[in-house]
């Protein structure tokens, strides 16, 4: 049974209501209790959420033999992130050292995490040969070779998949499409076959397992994910023809968009997985191949959601103009999304949620010294100093690409579940700002 309402398809998280003094509610809390007790800026994440999307992501694909969720952890990852979907038992896509270090921490599976990367140092490859049976997914030849030579000189065997460029573009922002032909990410398929024949002549160092695609971010049409399972199949076909292989894994990787604002109509969760388990079967099978393990990466769609920013409303400002800016106590460090990818959000006020709306709009601007600082160019909020506004849809790419720009402290992070908040991570100091600086003893004379 698909799940009620696709949490991606909703712009606040599912647990979010108002009560009766007007103030928004996140699973069963106050947010206005939460900021006077975590402060402002606020990252707010709403587990119920998070396990709504887990759980319509597996219902969907439960129809396939064989299928594993791997959540991309360049979404929103901390040991908290890791431990509550170690406990859903699903699967992790990691990028780098520090999210395979933050996942093992947390006492992650490793046979259920995916190493991704372009360009994976020789350290990171070591720390995933040595964290046990965590599979590669390898970006070029030479990076094979470096897995190679590492899985050799540790004794192991390298599983690995090789990540594709299917040449296929989604309906999406330009920085945020990889499957198009000129992506830095994958190889050609015309470099498939002179690479399986690298991995073929080397000794039992590596095992391929499966071919791996990702097209985008923030995609909203399946059809692109047609063409890319496709693509993939006939490289099935190819290799088992041409080498004999029996690939047992394919990873479409992720990509499903949410609703940001109204107009936003991502496929739900559930259609997505569905639509996507059933393309495989009919693809695999019209070609007589049995059906692979089914891989998907969902990042955005599991995390962003859940995800809502307090800011407190500072001054405001009339310019000659009409133009009105409304200050927030971030902006682009805690949110570089507007001003990296022109992202719109919706916001609320959270402290009056009942307000009109009013007919001319403000403009939610951040503290940062950068003019593009502008979280919403145009809100249609009757907010005040003091209010505090509330951002939707930031859980995912927030927390993980937020910066300390203007040497300021990162927001604290903090997790709702079942009526409690609980700080899964805690706010920068200014301490904490110093903590990596050194200062060369002939500078302090
Ligand atoms: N798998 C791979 C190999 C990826 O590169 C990505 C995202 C995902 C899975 C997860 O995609 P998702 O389900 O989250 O769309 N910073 C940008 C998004 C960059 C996405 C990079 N790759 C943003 O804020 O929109």
């Amino acid at each position: 049974m698909p799940p009620v309402e696709s949490p991606n398809t909703k712009i606040r998280p599912s647990s979010s209501s108002i009560n009766d003094k007007g103030h928004l509610v996140i699973g069963g809390l106050d947010t206005v209790d939460l900021a006077e007790q975590f402060g402002t800026p606020l990252w707010v994440m709403d587990e119920t959420t998070i396990t709504a999307a887990v759980a319509a992501y597996k219902e969907g694909l439960s129809a396939y033999p064989d299928s594993l969720v791997l959540y991309a952890g360049k979404a929103f990852l901390c040991l908290s992130m890791c431990h509550l979907l170690r406990r859903h038992g699903i699967g992790l896509d990691v990028v780098s050292g520090g999210e395979l270090h933050t996942a093992c921490q947390a006492s992650f599976p490793a046979e259920n995490i995916y190493l991704h990367g372009n360009n994976k140092s020789e350290g990171e490859i070591r720390q995933a040969l040595i964290a046990g049976n965590v599979k590669i997914v390898v970006d070029s030849e030479s990076e094979l070779s470096l897995v190679a030579s590492i899985a050799r000189q540790l004794g192991r065997r390298a599983r690995i998949l090789l990540r594709l460029i299917p040449g296929v573009e989604p309906d999406t922002h330009q920085h945020i499409v990889t499957g198009h032909e000129e992506s830095k990410f994958g190889l050609a398929l015309t470099d498939l076959f002179p690479v399986v024949r690298k991995i073929i002549s080397l000794d039992s160092a590596v095992e391929l397992i499966g071919l791996h695609s990702h097209i985008g971010s923030q995609s909203h049409a399946m059809e692109p994910y047609w063409q890319m399972i496709d693509i993939l199949a006939d490289c099935f076909v190819d290799l088992q023809a041409s080498f004999g292989l029996r690939l047992s894994q394919i990873d479409v990787g992720g990509g499903l968009g949410i609703a940001y604002n109204d107009n936003d109509r991502p496929t739900p969760i559930y259609e997505w997985a569905k639509g996507i388990a059933e393309h495989v079967t009919s693809s695999f099978q019209q070609r007589c191949l049995p059906l692979p393990k089914l891989l998907v990466e969902p990042g955005r769609s599991i995390a962003g959601t859940a995800g809502v920013t307090l800011y407190r409303a500072g001054h405001k400002k009339r310019l000659p103009s009409g133009l009105t800016y409304l200050f927030l106590d971030g902006g682009m460090a805690d949110n570089p999304r507007p001003i990296t990818y022109d992202a719109r959000y919706t916001a609320a006020i959270a402290n009056r949620m009942n307000a009109p709306a009013p007919l001319t709009p403000l403009s939610l601007a951040g503290r940062y010294c950068e003019s593009g600082d502008i979280i919403i160019k145009e809100a249609f909020l009757s907010a005040e100093s003091g209010d505090l506004i509330a951002v939707f849809g930031t859980g995912a790419y927030n927390l993980s690409m937020a910066s300390n720009y203007n040497r300021t402290g990162r927001p604290a992070c903090i997790l709702l579940s079942a009526g409690k908040a609980e700080i899964i991570v805690e706010r920068e100091t200014v301490d904490d700002l110093l903590r990596q600086d050194r200062v060369p003893e002939r500078l302090l004379r």
